[in-house]
């Protein structure tokens, strides 16, 4: 949900700025654009549509020579996406560019227009530019004070000034921000949204603290806080690398990351897993009572980090005979849910910026419950927020339909549910044990399935036209072809549907008719007859049905148009391993209609607005 960049230091900042927006793409790219100081002016270029086109720009003009200055990849809110929209925003004194939304603009704008200030874009972002301009005085650390006492909304600015020309600035709040320091001593320093857009240069960063202001000189970080008194910020090692946050080889990051799934679960439970049980002590879960004093869970989360939700209420309830409540965020926020003492409040999120799930977050902490964060970010808001975290070891997710993330959202799931088992006493050790073992088996099963890629892809021709597609499936392959779903209508723009595979004769069955697409799940044995049938239903009304079933499973012939068999792995354990393949039906058929696969129209990797 837009990126932010900012450099100073001795190289040249246009070709670091760009590096950075391109890692950034993620978060949106409907406009991009820098503004960078030479000599004592400031320059910018901006465009609309993605980086490529600011990057030709560049690349038209004579060579800048600059060592500072900052940058922008944007998700549209205020204004369409448009040149005179993209950031950044500059007035005489200063540019500026901005992730997050600014609540009372229309109420600052009116004023700033009082006082003589003209917009010529239709963004909220200018009136903040202007806003700063407006309280500058020579101090840019007291105009920027001054001004976000006045904005209400959640903001990440980057603003570089005409009068100080080796200087940037930024502050946050409710949108990520991070400063990243040179390497070894390196007289350089950064801003980015997040540390994948600067890892090519440096690991060491800071989080900034919310609204806190940061002052980047190419040999200093200053931090101050509201006071405006200097501060010392702590310094984080990313532990994320380079080759994570590139392609390396393959064509798509998502299809990277499909592949970097077996390795990123095992990154994730492996430490968690002491002696054959799960033990949560390196999260700082040091209390036992932690996973005992519950009578009801909330998770809690959006787009596919709530669907692995859903597993996870599936598992916690059928195994540990806890009522669990799965909640989108955005819904859970503006209700009033039943929150005691007693309730454990779980948030799934991938980025840890979700400005939804955040919002539900702070509402379970106003009431006083405890929670707790699986979280792929380090350092996130959301992990900041919770009083417990679960880091995911996913590495950093880069294609914006999640993957990786969402396996080991997935994993920790499992992990949870054992170990609430085990406290309470459901099963014991060496029930555990074999759990674990079991899981650890379906793990490895994943790289059969990614050896199937080929056959996948090949059946993906077959919806190069499509124009819708139902899928379905029931128990806990309901769960499996929501999130396939999801994946298939996020990058290949297929109208999809999920259903339970009992449901759809309640209505949906009106929709098939002669050729029309179905791909169905038939995994769970123990559901296998009544799903079968299911199938037969839209078999005999014409559907062209792709079946995933499992090796050994004896299906009839006229259950299906074509089929797949998935490796056979516990009923327990298979959306672990299934999940994979429905992943790599959409990404190769997204490829087959020349889909943008990483960058899927209309979508952000990171949602920080409501
Ligand atoms: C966006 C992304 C989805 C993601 C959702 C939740 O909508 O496009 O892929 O599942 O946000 O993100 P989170 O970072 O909270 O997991």
């Amino acid at each position: 949900m837009c990126g932010v960049v900012g450099y100073v230091g001795e190289n040249n900042s246009v070709d670091i700025l760009m590096d950075g927006l391109y890692s950034l793409e993620y978060r949106g790219y409907d406009s991009a654009g820098i503004s960078v100081i030479e000599n004592d002016s400031i320059i910018t270029f901006k465009s609309e549509g993605k980086i490529d086109n600011l990057q030709n720009i560049i690349n038209k003009n004579k060579k800048i020579e600059s060592n500072i200055g900052i940058g922008h990849t944007r998700w549209a809110t205020h204004g369409a996406p448009s040149d005179i929209n993209a950031h950044p925003h500059s007035t005489a004194r200063l540019s500026l560019v901005h992730n997050g939304i600014i609540e009372n603009y229309k109420d600052i704008k009116d004023k700033l227009v009082k006082k003589g200030y003209k917009f010529i874009s239709e963004t909220d972002t200018e009136v903040a530019a202007n806003l700063i301009d407006s309280l500058y005085d020579g101090n840019p650390l007291i105009a920027i004070r001054k001004a976000i006492e006045i904005i209400e909304g959640s903001y990440a600015f980057a603003i570089i000034f005409k009068d100080k020309l080796d200087k940037v600035y930024a502050v946050r709040k409710g949108a990520p921000l991070i400063v990243a320091l040179g390497k070894d001593g390196k007289n350089e320093n950064f801003i980015a949204s997040d540390i994948s857009a600067v890892l090519k240069y440096t690991n060491k960063y800071i989080i900034m603290d919310e609204e806190n202001i940061a002052e980047l000189k190419k040999n200093r970080v200053a931090i101050y806080d509201k006071d405006l008194k200097e501060i010392k910020a702590k310094v984080s090692e990313a532990n994320w690398t380079l080759e994570q946050a590139e392609k390396s080889g393959y064509e798509h990051f998502m299809i990277k990351e499909i592949h970097e799934q077996p390795k990123a679960i095992l990154d994730t439970i492996e430490p968690r897993i002491v002696h054959g049980i799960p033990d949560f002590k390196r999260d700082n879960i040091l209390d036992e009572n932690f996973w005992t004093y519950f009578d009801r869970v909330y998770i809690v989360g959006c787009g596919t980090a709530m669907h692995a939700a859903m597993i996870g209420k599936r598992l916690i309830e059928d195994n540990c005979r806890i009522p669990v409540e799965c909640e989108i965020a955005s819904e859970f926020r503006y209700k009033n849910p039943i929150l005691t003492d007693k309730t454990l409040a779980i948030f799934v999120s991938q980025s840890g910026e979700t400005a939804d799930t955040l919002a539900a977050l702070n509402l379970v902490k106003e009431r006083g419950c405890k929670s707790l964060a699986i979280v792929n970010v380090n350092g996130s808001s959301i992990a900041r927020a919770s009083d417990y975290v679960i880091y995911t070891y996913a590495g950093p997710e880069i294609s914006v339909a999640s993957t990786k993330a969402y396996s080991v959202q997935v994993a920790i799931m499992y992990l949870i549910t054992f170990k609430i088992s085990l406290a309470r006493k459901l099963k014991n050790e060496k029930e555990i044990k074999i759990l674990i073992r079991n899981m650890l088996n379906a793990i490895d099963s994943i790289n059969k399935l990614l050896d199937m890629s080929e056959e996948i892809k090949k059946l993906c021709v077959d919806y190069k036209e499509v124009g819708s597609i139902f899928f379905m499936g029931r128990d806990l392959d309901y769960y499996q072809v929501m999130e396939g779903a999801l994946k298939m209508k996020e990058i290949s723009y297929i109208h999809c549907e999920a259903y339970a595979g009992g449901e759809l004769k309640h209505g949906v069955i009106s929709l098939i008719t002669e050729g029309t697409s179905v791909v169905a799940l038939a995994i769970q044995e123990k559901i296998l007859n009544k799903m079968i049938s299911n199938i037969k239903e839209v078999v005999s009304r014409g559907a062209k049905v792709l079946l995933f079933a499992k090796e050994g499973m004896n299906i009839d012939k006229d259950a299906y148009d074509k089929i797949i068999y998935l490796p056979n792995i516990e009923d327990m354990f298979m959306p672990i391993a299934s999940i994979i393949a429905l992943q790599l039906l959409a990404y190769h058929t997204a490829v087959v209609r020349g889909c943008d696969v990483d960058k899927p129209r209309n979508l952000a990797k990171s949602v920080t607005v409501e």
